[in-house]
């Protein structure tokens, strides 16, 4: 299993911090948001990711992210998205990073209390995504159960009520996500959306839905990025970080510490 992060996007609605950096360089609590993805795919085994990033900000994902795990055995490579034209071209972009394997894409303004290690791990074919209920589901992808909670039908944002369990931001697919996203029409908003990949597997009856029970949060907007880092804060997740990541971040902090220290001299 191979893991893209997509971390491009234009992130309007943070704007004027995102006139400056990448939503996903933003700080929640103590370290940059790209941290809580990446921890989800290296939990879970995940060595070889791909960061899709878009181009205003590459310099900046490159400073933080360039050499930081490469005493850890992760390797990361980047592509930068030139236009963000929706989540499934991290398909599209990654076609030849995915190769012939499964892929799990995480969107990297997303951080799960829950480890989701077991379900990447054991993931084997077709689709597999993860519902959390919220109560604003018109902002999201969501999914409807039948009585035996069988995943029923998906839809993009509804704007009359269909379920109030929301896709969240990590999807499991297997090799053939590459060619479903290569024949995605864009959407009336002119984006391609794994929303319709979710539909395919569905259809094809190959789409796995697991139900999570910790917080998921978006940090897309002034008040969920607060309540994130509060959140982060108060449950001790930034605690759980697998300790690849902690002792990865803490070298890095060494060595600008280092550099620091030179300048003053
Ligand atoms: P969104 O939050 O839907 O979009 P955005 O980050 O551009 O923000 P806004 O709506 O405020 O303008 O994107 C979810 C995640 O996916 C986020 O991490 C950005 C990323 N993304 C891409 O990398 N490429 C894309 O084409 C899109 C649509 C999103």
């Amino acid at each position: 299993m191979k893991g893209i992060i997509l971390a491009g996007g234009t992130a309007t609605r943070l704007f004027p911090l995102t006139a400056t950096t990448s939503k996903q360089l933003l700080p929640v609590y103590d370290r940059q948001m790209i941290f809580y993805p990446l921890n989800t795919l290296i939990k879970a085994g995940v060595k070889e990711i791909l960061v899709i990033v878009a181009p205003e900000h590459s310099g900046q994902f490159l400073n933080l992210l360039g050499s930081i795990f490469k005493n850890h055995g992760i390797s990361l490579f980047f592509e930068v998205q030139k236009l963000p034209r929706g989540l499934a071209d991290a398909f599209i972009m990654g076609e030849n990073f995915i190769d012939q394997d499964s892929i799990a894409m995480i969107l990297g303004d997303n951080i799960f209390e829950d480890d989701l290690s077991e379900a990447i791990k054991n993931f084997k074919s077709g689709g597999q995504v993860f519902a959390k209920k919220v109560t604003d589901p018109e902002r999201f992808g969501v999914v409807k159960f039948d009585e035996n909670e069988k995943a029923i039908e998906v839809v993009e944002k509804p704007k009359d009520f269909v379920s109030d369990w929301a896709l969240t931001g990590l999807y499991c697919y297997d090799n053939r996500v590459v060619e479903i996203a290569k024949n995605l029409i864009p959407s009336d908003r002119g984006e391609i959306e794994v929303t319709d990949i979710n539909k395919k597997y569905l259809e094809m009856g190959e789409l796995t839905v697991k139900k999570i029970e910790g917080e998921w949060m978006d940090a897309g907007t002034f008040d969920s990025l607060l309540e994130a880092g509060n959140i982060v804060k108060e449950k001790g997740i930034y605690k759980k970080f697998d300790p690849l990541i902690d002792k990865a971040i803490s070298e890095f902090n060494e060595e600008l510490k280092n550099i620091a220290k030179k300048r003053l001299l």
